[in-house]
């Protein structure tokens, strides 16, 4: 007791906070809560049960690291109740030598949600040429519950080796459905989606849209960073351009309360979230069941060990479970 008072007269000085600093999309209610109303119950998402509203966004597979971050994303997984979408499996197309990379259904188990992921381009090329066989196989090899499809023009138009799309992608992706009876989630890879493009989108009998927003890892810019030595600066414009994830957030629950056709019925929200706040506040405002991704916020601890991975889950829910109990989300447009 003495220790904790003397703690409070040293630090109090170093603990002043500025009221600009105010993050003003919530009321506080000290009155109103208890621990009580601080559980998150399990609940249905992606036909799998989850415990907490949180996914692990698609990263990685192939690379020297990736074994050991893929892992470790799906014990985390495994232990919190959490949903995990894979890296792109476009490398396994080719052959199974990175298989155990990705192969992780055993770690997370068969309750949980686990999709593999490819690119939109990559989809294209198999489409047009008939021959989606291989990426049939490998989502069942996998034992995935369905494909993640990322769309990326942005990204590809700034790679060097990247790809052109010769084929809108909603039609390559209406193509996919018609032809396979593989559950699909689309997403961009962070730059997220326009109004128009989600209008199209919500009517596909998909399971899911990840937004993939805006306003966290950008692959534009990090395609421009990998070509730093090409001086290639002034197409770092195409990096600024996209929609945030409360943007998009926006133009779902209008189109969900405007729209008569919509058959996707799930959010993921992604791309610069970097908080539990910042999650528990869109998942609150979105219209259609929705949970929160993060890609880069998870890669920082997968990368360094399981143990600080933990960690930094166990904060989020705890902030999460502070969030439910005593916040009110303030929702604005
Ligand atoms: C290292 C890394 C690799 C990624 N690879 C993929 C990928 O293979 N497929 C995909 O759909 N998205 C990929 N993404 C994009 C993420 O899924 C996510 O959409 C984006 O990073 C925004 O989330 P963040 O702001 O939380 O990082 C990757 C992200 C990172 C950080």
């Amino acid at each position: 007791m003495e220790d904790r008072k003397g703690d409070h007269i040293r630090h109090a000085l170093h603990s002043q906070i500025f009221q600009d600093e105010l993050d003003t999309r919530f009321d506080y209610e000290p009155m109103l809560g208890s621990e009580a109303d601080s559980e998150w119950e399990p609940f249905q998402f992606l036909g799998r049960q989850l415990k907490v509203p949180m996914w692990v966004s698609s990263m990685t597979g192939g690379a020297p690291e990736a074994h050991h971050i893929n892992h470790n994303l799906a014990k985390a997984c495994k232990k919190f109740g959490m949903g995990m979408g894979l890296g792109s499996c476009r490398i396994l197309l080719d052959n199974k030598r990175h298989l155990s990379d990705f192969d992780v259904r055993e770690i997370i188990g068969d309750d949980l949600p686990l999709w593999a992921n490819i690119g939109i381009a990559q989809l294209e090329k198999m489409m047009k040429k008939g021959e989606y066989d291989p990426l049939i196989e490998v989502v069942n090899i996998l034992k995935a519950d369905g494909l993640i499809i990322h769309v990326n023009p942005s990204q590809e138009s700034l790679q060097e080796e990247g790809d052109f799309l010769h084929y809108r992608p909603l039609d390559t992706v209406k193509d996919f459905l018609s032809k396979t009876e593989i559950k699909i989630i689309v997403k961009e890879v962070g730059q997220g989606m326009g109004p128009r493009s989600l209008k199209e989108l919500i009517k596909l009998p998909i399971e899911a849209i990840e937004t993939a927003s805006f306003g966290g890892t950008n692959f534009a810019r990090l395609e421009l960073i990998r070509r730093a030595s090409e001086n290639v600066s002034h197409l770092e414009p195409i990096a600024h351009i996209g929609h945030t994830a409360e943007e998009m957030v926006d133009i779902i629950n209008e189109l969900v309360e405007n729209e008569k056709d919509i058959k996707c019925k799930q959010l993921i929200i992604s791309g610069g979230i970097r908080t539990h706040l910042d999650g528990y506040y869109l998942i609150s405002k979105s219209k259609l069941p929705a949970i929160y991704g993060q890609a880069s916020g998870f890669l920082r601890h997968a990368r360094e060990s399981y143990e600080s991975l933990e960690k930094y889950i166990e904060e989020q829910i705890l902030g999460l479970r502070f969030s439910k109990a005593w916040l009110h989300p303030k929702f604005k447009k």
